[in-house]
């Protein structure tokens, strides 16, 4: 990946790229810490970080020069301004969406090379998957699907969304994820229309749809997958929107391919609501690339400019919200082939009734 950034700085003069954002400071170093930057040139490889550290750092970044920014100068700033003045370029990129507006001023306050903002080079690197990280995603979607089998057993009348909420990443964890969860939804009844609801203390009841959307990290890659159910039976109107929202999922997932423009797909996930009462209650962002970050880039919906390429994988997510009712997700992770797409998550799409 270093050769893929070389090329790309070569190709547009650029002398080098400073690094900030974590999951790009991952993809290009191997580092799994926190709290350090990159500085690459086309001859050297700086890696700037603090004391707690630099041991890690050493291990899992043999090729860069370390930098321990306490040792180096009294501010992380004037580690930077230094190790970038030790090379004899002109200018650099940094990530515009990305450095603080601290570090920033360092870049740009008397440094002898020019600051330039370059957006989305690494994450257009990252929404190519390689062999290696497609083995990932597709572990870490196994392991939210076991995680879904064991959760499934614990919903019943009388237990809180958050007991559940808990139980879910504990799972994921024995079911060999990295240790750190990242933000699962589960949450019941009519606050299923809460797109990003948070979970609470409020207790499932007979009749509550449970909307779980989930994943973990493994490695680093992250899963993400949603499944609803019913407490007890379901009524002719949880029936008849779950039965709209899989075929919603259906349609757009059958148009995953490499060369398909992402609004073909979303425009086949509405194709089973258009005609209806509930298409007002869609949503329109109905997917996400996802690796290393949650949501990257493509973007899937009315507006996007993306072409689904092989290798991306992508999340598939149409849902249907019904403020003060309740709402249906149903979201799968699909890795794009040249033919058609693989679905990385498994767990059942059918109506489960608990
Ligand atoms: N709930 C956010 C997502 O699945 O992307
Ligand atoms: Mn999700
Ligand atoms: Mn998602």
């Amino acid at each position: 990946m270093i050769e893929k950034l070389i090329s790309y700085l070569n190709e547009n003069k650029i002398g080098g790229f400073f690094i900030a954002r974590p999951q790009n400071v991952r993809y290009m170093s191997g580092y799994t810490g926190e709290d350090s930057y990159l500085f690459i040139t086309d001859t050297e490889k700086f890696f700037i970080t603090d004391p707690r550290y630099t041991e890690q750092a050493q291990q899992e970044c043999p090729d860069f020069t370390i930098v321990n920014w306490r040792e180096h100068g009294k501010t992380l700033s004037d580690a930077i301004k230094s190790t970038i003045e030790k090379t004899s370029i002109k200018n650099f990129g940094f990530e515009g969406d990305f450095v603080t507006y601290n570090i920033y001023k360092e870049l740009t306050f008397e440094n002898k090379a020019e600051a330039v903002a370059l957006n989305g080079i690494i994450e257009n690197f990252r929404s190519i998957k390689t062999p290696e990280e497609i083995h990932n995603l597709r572990a870490a979607c196994q392991i939210a699907d076991r995680a879904f089998e064991r959760i499934i057993k614990d919903i019943r009348v009388g237990v809180t969304e958050k007991e559940l909420a808990s139980n879910l990443s504990h799972y994921m964890v024995m079911e060999g994820a990295d240790t750190k969860p990242y933000g699962n939804i589960l949450i019941s009844g009519k606050r299923t229309s809460l797109l990003h609801g948070i979970p609470s203390n409020k207790t499932i009841e007979y009749g509550d749809f449970v909307l779980m959307d989930y994943g973990c990290g493994y490695k680093g890659y992250l899963s993400d997958m949603t499944r609803t159910v019913v407490v007890g039976k379901a009524t002719d109107k949880q029936k008849e929107v779950y039965a709209l929202e899989k075929k919603m999922l259906e349609d757009s997932t059958a148009m995953m391919k490499a060369g398909t423009h992402a609004t073909d797909v979303y425009n086949a996930s509405v194709k089973a609501i258009k005609d209806t009462e509930y298409f007002k209650y869609h949503y329109n962002g109905i997917g996400h690339g996802i690796g290393l970050f949650v949501h990257e880039i493509p973007f899937m919906g009315p507006r996007s400019n993306e072409i689904l390429k092989e290798n991306n994988v992508i999340t598939i997510e149409p849902g249907i919200y019904i403020p003060d009712w309740g709402g249906v997700r149903i979201e799968d992770q699909v890795l794009i082939t040249s033919d058609g797409n693989e679905v990385l998550t498994s767990s059942v799409r059918d109506l489960i009734e608990l």
